[in-house]
């Protein structure tokens, strides 16, 4: 499930820039991105500018420490309801903060070709084959399922009683909250973990964990969600598979050291991308997810915008359409704010040269502000530990 859809990607997106060009940007498809680990992080921004068409702009721009930000969240947590004795140890897949990846829920994985560290896939849709070819390409696959949702299509559907849930999704017609107490819930999640765990997945990525946040028709509560997070991450870990958490910005303290990383949907949109800063100070990544609603045409604006939120930097940033299939734009967020000033720059130059894309490109560290055919501005920076 996701929230609701940017209603107008450049007014809902804060200060307004001019916009000169309208014309769409083209997907690129997935860029490799890697990011040495930080603490303290310093941006120097290098502007690299190649120049067509005599068009002679000259920019410099640098920016200044901005471990601000990285060290305003310490990391002490508050404890665990209950802390099963796998839940924070044992050994399996710990990745970094800054790993890229690709999330495709839509159908089962039919394009490998993204040239990122992780596959986030359907763990039901997908056969043993794309789990092993993944990782024949040294990729590491996370398997989704709904942990905390019936779900009337899946193929152990008929496992659960009619008094395991409540509430249906809103917006989500044949979902239904679950009670995740019940023993029987629980026993069908152990089944789908060692499910993921006979395909071969690295991890997985259980969903709607944050029954608490909506009408459940349950009476689930932030704390039934840390009990239930706990019982997930034993369950995980004693199979040999890291987890996530999904959203559930309200139980990551008392979580976060259990999780191995956060899947956030829309926290440039809903300007929350802080809450989840405490993952990039422990190193582990935040996969995170736009849904801007001209998807897949975004316009440089809308690029720009999610490159400058400075609190979601060092987070694994995708350009995503609600359906979750395989469009996908890779961006690196958290710049600050020198991409839209760029942009805004360029555009309301006295030539009013439009901006026709923002983009960060294959094996590269930075981002690309293409200015006409063959003009592009590359703004790269340095991150440091
Ligand atoms: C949970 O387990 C971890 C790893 O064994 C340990 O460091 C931590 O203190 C435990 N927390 C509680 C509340 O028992
Ligand atoms: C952790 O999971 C293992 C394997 O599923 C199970 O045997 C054990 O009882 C669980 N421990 C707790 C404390 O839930
Ligand atoms: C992947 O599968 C979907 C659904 O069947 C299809 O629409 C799409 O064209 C396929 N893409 C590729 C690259 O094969
Ligand atoms: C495999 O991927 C990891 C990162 O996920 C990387 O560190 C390693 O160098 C890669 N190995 C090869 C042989 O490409
Ligand atoms: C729930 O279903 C399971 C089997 O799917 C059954 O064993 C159990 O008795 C049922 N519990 C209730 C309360 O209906
Ligand atoms: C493939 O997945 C099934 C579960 O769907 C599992 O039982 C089986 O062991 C797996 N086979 C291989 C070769 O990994
Ligand atoms: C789940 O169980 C806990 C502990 O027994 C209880 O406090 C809580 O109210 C229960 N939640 C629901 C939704 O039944
Ligand atoms: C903990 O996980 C290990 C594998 O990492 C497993 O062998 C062991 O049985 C688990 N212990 C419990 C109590 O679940
Ligand atoms: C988590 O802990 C941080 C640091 O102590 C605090 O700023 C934040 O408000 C906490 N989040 C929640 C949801 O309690």
């Amino acid at each position: 499930m996701a929230p609701s859809q940017f209603p107008q990607p450049q007014d809902s997106l804060g200060k307004q820039y001019p916009l000169v060009d309208t014309a769409k940007a083209e997907p690129r498809g997935c860029f490799s991105f890697r990011r040495k680990r930080t603490w303290f992080i310093f941006c120097s921004v290098l502007l690299v500018v190649a120049i067509a068409l005599g068009v002679g702009i000259g920019v410099g721009l640098t920016r200044g420490s901005s471990s601000g930000s990285a060290s305003s969240f310490p990391s002490t947590q508050s404890t665990p309801l209950t802390n099963g004795t796998n839940a924070t140890t044992g050994s399996f897949w710990k990745p970094p903060a800054g790993t890229s990846w690709q999330i495709v829920l839509e159908y089962p994985l039919n394009d490998t070709s993204p040239n990122v560290d992780v596959f986030d896939i359907d763990l039901f849709d997908n056969p043993n084959s794309t789990i092993s070819a993944l990782h024949a390409l040294n990729r590491s696959v996370i398997c989704y399922f709904s942990a905390g949702s019936y779900e009337n299509w899946r193929p152990d559907a008929d496992q659960f009683n009619s008094s395991d849930y409540g509430k249906e999704l809103d917006g989500w017609p044949g979902e239904y909250w679950l009670n995740t107490n019940s023993t029987n819930v629980r026993r069908i999640m152990s089944a789908r973990l060692a499910l993921a765990a006979s395909k071969g997945c690295d991890g997985v990525d259980p969903d709607n964990v944050d029954g608490y946040n909506n009408a459940n028709g349950l009476g689930l509560t932030a704390s039934d969600a840390v009990d239930y997070m706990t019982f997930l991450a034993n369950g995980s870990h004693s199979l040999g598979m890291a987890l996530g958490l999904k959203n559930a910005g309200e139980i990551l303290n008392q979580t976060i050291d259990m999780m191995q990383w956060e899947v956030n949907e829309q926290c440039v949109q809903y300007d929350e991308c802080g809450t989840f800063r405490p993952f990039i100070v422990a190193d582990k990544p935040v996969f995170h997810i736009e849904y801007p609603n001209s998807a897949p045409d975004v316009s440089p604006t809308t690029k720009a915008k999610i490159c400058d939120d400075s609190s979601a930097q060092g987070f694994s940033t995708v350009i995503k359409n609600m359906d979750l299939d395989n469009f996908v734009i890779n961006l690196e967020s958290g710049l600050g704010s020198p991409v839209m000033d760029i942009v805004s720059a360029i555009e309301s130059s006295p030539r009013h040269i439009p901006v026709q894309d923002v983009d960060r490109r294959k094996d590269d560290v930075g981002i690309f502000i293409s200015i006409a055919k063959g003009a592009d501005f590359k703004l790269s920076w340095k991150t440091e530990r």
